[in-house]
């Protein structure tokens, strides 16, 4: 058999590889923690259960659902931007619901770039700003996010002729993995390097309900001009607990959606209408849900940050995401680091390379298990470091 070069082009899924690993080691009886994956542990909230136990029980929601996404789903999408962001978005023009933002990261590749283009993305970097657009024929240039701008891509860095050549630009604030929240005027250079260099920008906001010490994320459409250049793909997996239930959305410029809509209707039939409408409820009847689940991750993130400060590591606290991004210590790079703890404390972390090679010298925790699993996991870390950490 011949398969496309497309798929040898990209590295093994990242957590495809962990989840084995793990899958491994527990079969020969070892209690592995993971930190590995941003998947959140706590249950979904009872309203969006109840939501989606009603509608299923409705025969209409069993028919092939419209790419454009039920009037209400758009609708609640529309009102959430009003009172989350203080930005308008046309529920009939400019949203469309997404399969989870995985899906809509990587195929708004697909709707943007021809074989030969550039797509500009963070590195380190989610993986599918990457494969998406190697998936379209493109190229990928990335752009490295350094500790000492703040984790801030640095637009003028890039060589004329790439820029040129760029027609997607990705960025991802509050970000994974590195945990920075934006710099103030980041996302209006983003509109004008837009503007400038005629090409799409792209915002994915998995993470802005997330967020710590009374921080709250700004939605990049907030900026002026934002939609005139772009979109913002938006996800309830990580505020309201609901990574396997797949739902997101696109929204922003009409042209991106209506674009991207079309894409959608030659690969997939839309989102089960019965999701949307949890969705819904997620949206409108569970509304504060992420600033409760923002508090056990804020209770997580420094019961962690307590623990590696113990034993010499240093990380300053991040104000959102569910991560931790650590430089590794002295005498390791990312991949001995990984390998330590994973053979001496059978805890999975996630090596920064997996993100992109800036990565290199880091390593991401993620705060998704139970308090005690976390400080399980820093007891047996700091034993592997053997410098005599106390819990
Ligand atoms: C930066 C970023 N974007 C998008 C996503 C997509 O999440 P989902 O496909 O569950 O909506 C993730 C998930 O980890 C992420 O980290």
């Amino acid at each position: 058999m011949r398969f496309a070069r497309r798929l040898d082009q990209v590295p093994p899924y990242l957590f495809a590889v962990i989840e084995r690993r793990i899958e491994a080691m527990r079969a020969e009886g070892v209690d592995v923690i993971s930190l590995g994956i941003g998947d959140p542990d706590l249950p979904t909230p009872a309203a969006v259960i109840e939501a989606l136990e009603r509608a299923v029980e409705r025969p209409e929601t069993h028919r092939y659902p419209s790419n454009s996404g039920l009037v209400a789903f758009r609708e609640a999408v529309s009102s959430f931007y009003a009172r989350r962001f203080d930005v308008a978005i046309d529920p009939s023009t400019e949203v469309i619901p997404v399969l989870g933002g995985k899906e809509a990261v990587a195929h708004v590749a697909l709707a943007c770039l021809d074989p030969g283009d550039v797509a500009l993305a963070p590195d380190p970097g989610y993986p599918p700003y990457t494969s998406g657009p190697v998936f379209a024929g493109a190229e990928v240039h990335y752009l490295p996010l350094r500790e000492d701008n703040a984790f801030m891509p640095d637009l003028d860095a890039i060589p004329a002729e790439t820029a040129a050549r760029a027609n997607l630009l990705y960025f991802n604030y509050p970000n994974n993995p590195t945990g920075a929240v934006v710099a103030d005027g980041f996302f209006d250079r983003a509109v004008a390097f837009a503007r400038e260099h005629d090409l799409i920008a792209i915002h994915d906001s998995a993470y802005t309900e997330i967020a710590f010490d009374g921080y709250r994320p700004p939605s990049f459409l907030a900026t002026p001009g934002a939609k005139d250049v772009g979109a913002e793909i938006f996800s309830l997996s990580k505020g309201w607990n609901m990574t396997g239930w797949r739902v997101g959305w696109i929204a922003g410029n009409a042209e991106v959606v209506e674009r991207y809509r079309q894409l959608k209707t030659n690969l997939d039939s839309g989102m089960f209408d019965a999701l949307q409408l949890a969705g819904v409820a997620a949206l409108n009847d569970v509304p504060t849900f992420p600033q409760e689940m923002s508090e056990i991750y804020h209770r997580r993130r420094d019961l962690m940050l307590d623990a590696l400060r113990a034993i010499g590591i240093d990380v300053e606290a991040p104000r959102a995401t569910p991560y931790l991004w650590i430089r590794v210590p002295e005498g390791h790079d990312s991949s001995s680091f990984t390998e330590l703890v994973l053979e001496q404390a059978a805890v999975i972390v996630s090596p920064g390379p997996s993100f992109g090679p800036s990565g290199e010298g880091y390593v991401r925790i993620s705060l998704t298990v139970a308090d005690a699993r976390l400080e399980e996991a820093a007891r047996r870390i700091a034993s592997s470091l053997a410098v005599g950490y106390r819990a």
